[in-house]
């Protein structure tokens, strides 16, 4: 018999890692899925940001993206790990909630189950950060701004035939983030490429420009969590020749 306060979801088998289902607890309506380490977790149906449905969330490294601002929260204790971990805890009262609330979980039976009421705030939350200092009230708060899909930047470059050259692309160096690049034709080469320690860090590409004429380099960037890139940047190059540059 069940014990008082736990209610049985979804069959265990039922729920693959990165799986996503809605499910009754009681009185109220939550999502049941599976992490990427096996483990089953139950959290609230909407994101605490704006409200958005996360059963359209992703599973990615234990983690629960929101599809509309990519607010991250860990997949166990909910709390949330970005924007605050890039605008810091003292920016929380802008770019609040510090997590999404999430629900104790039993695999029993063949079945996962899910106690009704949500679990205490994760340690490292501090309710006190998301009350606005004096006088805050009055800046617009911290938008991420929405998943509009990649529009394509073009830039051009002029090169010296014979030259190498650096292109730098900005990046937050999270694990898994990264920059894929090409060339398009054969005039050029990338010769060197990785993460440069400027301030703030960018993916330094080094590329020589073999002959002259026009070539042009794609960059796709894409987060772990992205199925598409979510940033485009091609470079057309014109390589000038040696007589024609002097
Ligand atoms: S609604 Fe989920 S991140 Fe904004």
């Amino acid at each position: 018999m069940a014990e008082k306060g736990w209610h049985r979801t979804v069959r265990s088998a039922d729920v693959q890692a990165g799986d996503i289902f809605p499910a009754n607890v009681g009185p109220r309506f939550i999502l049941v899925a599976r992490l990427q380490n096996g483990d089953a977790v139950a959290f609230a149906a909407s994101c605490p940001h704006q409200g958005t449905d996360l059963e359209t969330a992703t599973l990615w490294d234990n983690k629960i993206r929101c599809s509309r601002h990519q607010y991250i929260y860990d997949g166990c204790t909910g709390l949330n790990i970005f924007p605050t971990e890039r605008f810091g805890p003292d920016r929380l009262w802008k770019t609040k909630p510090g997590y999404l609330p999430t629900y104790a979980t039993e695999e029993r039976a063949g079945w996962i189950w899910v106690y009704q009421d949500p679990r205490p705030p994760p340690k490292g939350y501090d309710p006190k950060l998301e009350i606005p200092p004096e006088g805050a009230e009055r800046e617009a708060p911290l938008e991420p701004e929405e998943d509009a899909g990649p529009t394509e930047q073009v830039k051009v470059v002029r090169v010296r035939e014979g030259a190498d050259f650096e292109l730098r692309l900005p990046i937050n160096p999270l694990p898994g983030n990264e920059w894929r690049v090409e060339v398009v034709g054969d005039l050029l080469e990338i010769v060197d490429e990785g993460l440069r320690p400027t301030d703030p860090p960018k993916w330094g590409v080094k590329i020589h420009a073999h002959e002259a004429g026009e070539d042009a380099v794609e960059c796709r960037f894409r987060a772990p969590w992205d199925v598409e890139p979510s940033e485009l940047r091609r470079y057309v190059v014109h390589v000038i020749a040696g007589a024609e540059a002097d």
